[in-house]
């Protein structure tokens, strides 16, 4: 009885060393352990062994068993390794690869880029200043009298901190107008700066979004006019629109300007003669004006020395006038549609 169980795993040992795929090892763990496999068989026979003979059968057969079984995991593991190699060995690696799908910058982000590099071309310096501000940069020393109506022209979102002793209430900067006083404040003229950044007011439908982007620049020294700033003017708009494109100034009011304008751009669809899209020939696009006196010396900047002048843009504004992008809805920019953002 001993030697047959012997001569049982000797036989499966033989068949799991010339298997050569999972198919035949699985045929051979049915041959040997199935329910009608050799060994199965072969250990129902252990009845008919006298009764002290028994255990030492038990032990031997499981010995068996555990063997026959071990044997085919082993080769179970070394086909799957020796497949792993096969597979890679047969990797072309002079195939093109698969390319990963690349982003882009968001379009605000490529405009905001484009403008800066415009006006760094003539001399004005990008700054950045604090988002979160105070009341006396952000109105007050922008010459808004307290409590003035005009502030409610610019919808303020007010941040819940203890004003400031000095400077007042805590806010969200909703004009980069405020970057004029940082500047002024902290440099001496001449000046000539850029200050992109984020702007936020209480507004939100299909022309407006809370948060959006503006540019300013301020120019201070001793002796600038309204040419200059008009000169600035009708750079950026052919550097930024096209070589065809004019600016005009209309005068306007503006608590931290005087003269106040409001610039326009004469329209790329009709060339400034007039169409569906402008009505008259100009298209709307920001403010600018000259620096206010009390402006210049709420920042300690005698303004019988100095006199300077600043616009001040939205980015989302211009950057749509450009491409001709119409949208329905400006909140569009900011979604995350793929079908939007991949064409820009
Ligand atoms: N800060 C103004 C606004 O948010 C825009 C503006 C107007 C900026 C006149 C200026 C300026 O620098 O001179 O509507």
């Amino acid at each position: 009885m001993e030697e047959e169980l012997i001569g049982i795993k000797n036989a499966a040992l033989s068949f799991v060393l010339e298997a050569e795929d999972l198919k035949s090892l699985e045929e051979t763990k049915l041959q040997f352990l199935g329910k009608s496999g050799k060994l199965t068989l072969a250990l129902k026979e252990v009845t008919k062994l006298p009764a002290e003979k028994r255990p030492a059968f038990g032990v031997l057969a499981n010995e068996v068993k555990q063997t026959i079984e071990e044997a085919i995991e082993d080769k179970i593991k070394s086909l799957s390794a020796v497949k792993k190699t096969t597979l890679l060995e047969k990797i072309d690696v002079t195939n093109p690869g698969v390319k990963p799908p690349l982003g882009h910058l968001h379009l605000v982000t490529q405009a905001i880029e484009e403008i800066q590099s415009i006006f760094e071309k003539i001399g004005f310096v990008r700054v950045r200043y604090p988002e979160v501000e105070w009341d006396w940069y952000a109105f007050e020393a922008l010459n808004f009298p307290p409590n003035h109506p005009a502030r409610d022209d610019w919808e303020t979102f007010f941040v819940d901190e203890k004003p400031h002793p000095k400077y007042g209430p805590v806010l969200l900067t909703p004009q980069t107008s405020s970057g004029q006083i940082r500047e002024m404040t902290t440099n001496k003229p001449p000046i000539k700066m850029l200050n992109i950044a984020k702007c936020y007011r209480r507004q939100s439908d299909i022309s407006h979004v809370p948060m959006f982007h503006q540019f300013e620049g301020l120019a201070v020294n001793t002796d600038l006019s309204i040419s200059n700033l008009k000169g600035v003017l009708d750079y950026f708009v052919k550097a930024y629109f096209g070589k065809e494109r004019q600016s005009r100034i209309r005068p306007y009011h503006f608590e931290f300007t005087e003269p106040s304008f409001e610039v326009d751009v004469s329209c790329g669809a009709c060339n400034g003669k007039g169409c569906k899209l402008c009505k008259e020939g100009w298209l709307e696009m920001g403010g600018a004006g000259m620096v206010h006196p009390n402006v210049l010396k709420n920042c300690e900047i005698d303004p019988s020395v100095y006199n300077g002048f600043a616009f001040g843009w939205g980015v989302e504004r211009v950057l749509m006038m450009k491409d001709g992008i119409k949208l329905d809805d400006i909140r569009t920019i900011y979604s995350d549609r793929m079908e939007f953002l991949e064409q820009f």
